[in-house]
């Protein structure tokens, strides 16, 4: 058992995502319940340096379960990346009277946290991101609704591209991680789905492909292009000379980021939001909550950092399959 903490500080980090507003509610309000005081860290660990640093009490949090972005604002700060910016960091909150941080990001944020923690101040991470591609944990902060905002617009695009007998590439989300990608693959039975973890860039078995498609009479083909691969409008020239199919390129982008969250990213949001809360009140610090097989569950960050993420190969194939 660790120190207790008097007061708690919430920040967001890395990119923004749909859901972290109900996350940052529950700390505040868990928090408030058992009869902490609660601080608003602005511009993640930029504004901890800068001292951007505000009271909360439960109004601070209201009417922001709903909204999209994070009512505390995220950057992403290179000098928290040095000792010195971790070790000021940390100062700060002892200047502050902050004695635990509940960091809400991703990979990135968490190894911030595991940092603070070593410096001394009590850290607990929560899983934010619409990438979904954090080892630990079956689900991310944001990955629902951002899949969701994806698959509606793949919708959209699929009406014209059959109208119009068109290949359509459409590039969603995901530098490092296919898994937007692959979930609107299999939501919205795509022709194609590109992502990092697997594609072998040999697109003269794509052209046969759509080749063969057209020859089938089919009226449209889709393909899922991750933004890992990307280059998806030279792409789209390529394919419309080699296949003679008019082919189109759409890149969602940060519409992807933004919107209300759905109810499964309110509801787990809320639940993490007040874990997190909880581990402080608890004296714990250097874990990060997560969802693993069914369940709301703790890690290490250490331990955390060091697992690898489960990929579905049965998922990917399926989605070229079906
Ligand atoms: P995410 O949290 O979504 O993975 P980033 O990788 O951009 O996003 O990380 C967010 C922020 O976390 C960075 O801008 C930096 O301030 C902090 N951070 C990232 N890596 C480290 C590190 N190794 N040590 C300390 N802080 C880090
Ligand atoms: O990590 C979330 C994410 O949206 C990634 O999918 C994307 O590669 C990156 O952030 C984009 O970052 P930025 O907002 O800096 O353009």
């Amino acid at each position: 058992m660790g120190k207790e903490v008097q007061t708690i500080g919430v920040l967001t980090s890395g990119g923004d995502a749909p859901g972290m507003n109900a996350a940052i509610r529950a700390v505040v309000r868990e928090a408030l319940a058992k009869g902490k005081k609660v601080k608003g860290i602005l511009r993640g660990y930029a504004g901890l340096l800068d001292e951007d640093i505000i009271d909360m009490n439960a109004q601070s949090v209201s009417n922001i379960l709903q909204r999209g972005g994070t009512i505390l604002e995220t950057a992403r700060c290179l000098e928290f990346c040095t000792e010195e910016g971790q070790q000021r960091g940390a100062e700060v909150c002892r200047k502050q009277g902050i004695d635990g941080i509940v960091v809400i990001g991703g990979d990135g944020s968490f190894r911030g946290a595991q940092k603070l923690a070593a410096h001394g101040i009590n850290t607990i991470g929560v899983p934010g991101t619409i990438d979904l591609d954090i080892a630990c944990t079956d689900y991310t902060i944001g990955f629902d609704t951002a899949v969701n905002t994806a698959m509606d617009a793949i919708d959209k695009i699929r009406d014209t591209a059959s109208s119009h007998q068109r290949c359509s590439i459409i590039e969603v989300m995901g530098r490092h991680a296919g898994y937007i990608a692959l979930w609107c693959g299999l939501a919205n039975g795509a022709e194609q789905v590109l992502i990092p973890e697997k594609y072998d860039y040999d697109e003269q078995k794509i052209v046969d492909d759509i080749i063969a498609n057209r020859k089938r009479g089919k009226r449209h083909y889709i393909i899922i292009n991750a933004e890992g691969i990307g280059h998806s409008t030279s792409m789209a020239r390529r394919f419309e000379a080699a296949t003679g199919m008019e082919t189109r390129a759409t890149i969602l982008g940060h519409m992807q980021r933004g919107g209300s969250p759905t109810c499964k990213d309110r509801v787990y949001a809320s639940t993490m939001g007040a874990m997190a809360a909880d581990l402080l009140c608890e004296g714990k610090s250097n874990r990060v909550v997560a969802y693993k097989d069914g369940q709301f569950v703790d890690f290490d960050i250490d331990e955390a950092l060091a697992m690898q993420k489960d990929f579905s190969e049965y998922q990917y194939d399926l989605a070229g399959r079906i």
